[in-house]
């Protein structure tokens, strides 16, 4: 049987090394987030990085070999991940050069128990720091001016993936990815909106036409937007049917949405 301490552990603890701590007291207070560390499943620690500094201000220097901006020194980020590490830690720097963040990595994230994240800054970490890093992370192809936008949809991403974080606990297994679909167009009131009105299907009650629909359109939409998402997939014969349906509906609208302009004046 499980001790007290352990009855009480979060089921994920994540450390967060940063210059800017302050950056994130809004984004803990909301959603998933809140709602995960409210329930006890997550916990989140702010490492300032300037407390691990010899002093305030040797927290960066300039490069090796000049150049612009200043790079982050090693010995208070190595301290910082020293004063948390456990056997069970990953470390994590954030960097543009790392493996892209996908739907994938952060559902095995969210089954970790301990996450270090390294938010970098101004021109980056000195390149020794990688020797104590599990894993590098980018959120795409663009650069940030630190880590710590980027730490933030970590967590949000994962958050959704920890028990009680969610309002409906299987909103996330509808979502895109998930499936292995995007996820299905949605609707909500009023029915009709500058002429624009929601699909009929989805005010008939017919929850197995409203089943049919939504995978149809999750599939198209797959399809026309995330080409590579259908590639590794093996569709059934119900869903080729499907998406074969969707695809000549989806022609004969866009045939009929170009007609009176080829005939207009
Ligand atoms: C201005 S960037 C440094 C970029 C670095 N000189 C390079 O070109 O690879 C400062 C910090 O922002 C963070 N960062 C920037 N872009 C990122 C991205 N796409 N994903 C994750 N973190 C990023 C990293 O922590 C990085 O150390």
């Amino acid at each position: 049987m499980a001790s007290d301490s352990q009855e009480r552990r979060p089921r994920l603890r994540i450390d967060i090394i940063t210059l800017f701590p302050e950056y994130f007291a809004f984004p803990l207070k909301v959603g998933p987030v809140r709602r995960a560390i409210e329930h006890g499943t997550l916990e989140v620690n702010l490492l300032d990085l300037r407390s691990f500094a010899d002093s305030p201000k040797e927290v960066d220097d300039y490069p090796y070999g000049g150049g612009a901006g200043m790079v982050l020194k090693p010995e208070p980020i190595v301290r910082a991940i020293e004063s948390v590490h456990t056997p069970e830690s990953l470390v994590i720097l954030f960097s543009p050069q790392g493996e892209r963040l996908n739907h994938e990595r952060v559902k095995d994230l969210a089954g970790r128990r301990h996450l270090i994240l390294i938010c970098g800054r101004y021109k980056g970490v000195d390149e020794r720091v990688r020797r104590w890093v599990d894993l590098e992370i980018s959120i795409g192809d663009y650069v940030l001016s630190g880590g710590e936008p980027a730490a933030l949809v970590l967590l949000d991403a994962v958050a959704r993936w920890l028990p009680d974080s969610l309002g409906d606990k299987d909103s996330a297994l509808t979502d895109s990815f998930e499936t292995g679909l995007l996820d299905a167009p949605l609707y909500t009131r009023p029915p009709e909106f500058r002429g624009l009105k929601v699909p009929e299907v989805l005010r008939s009650g017919n929850h197995a036409e409203i089943r049919r629909w939504r995978r149809k359109q999750a599939l198209l939409r797959t399809l026309l937007r995330r080409p590579d998402l259908l590639e590794t997939q093996t569709l059934s014969e119900e869903d080729q049917r499907l998406l074969q349906e969707a695809l000549e509906e989806f022609q004969q609208a866009s045939s009929e949405e170009t007609r009176p302009k080829e005939e207009g004046p």
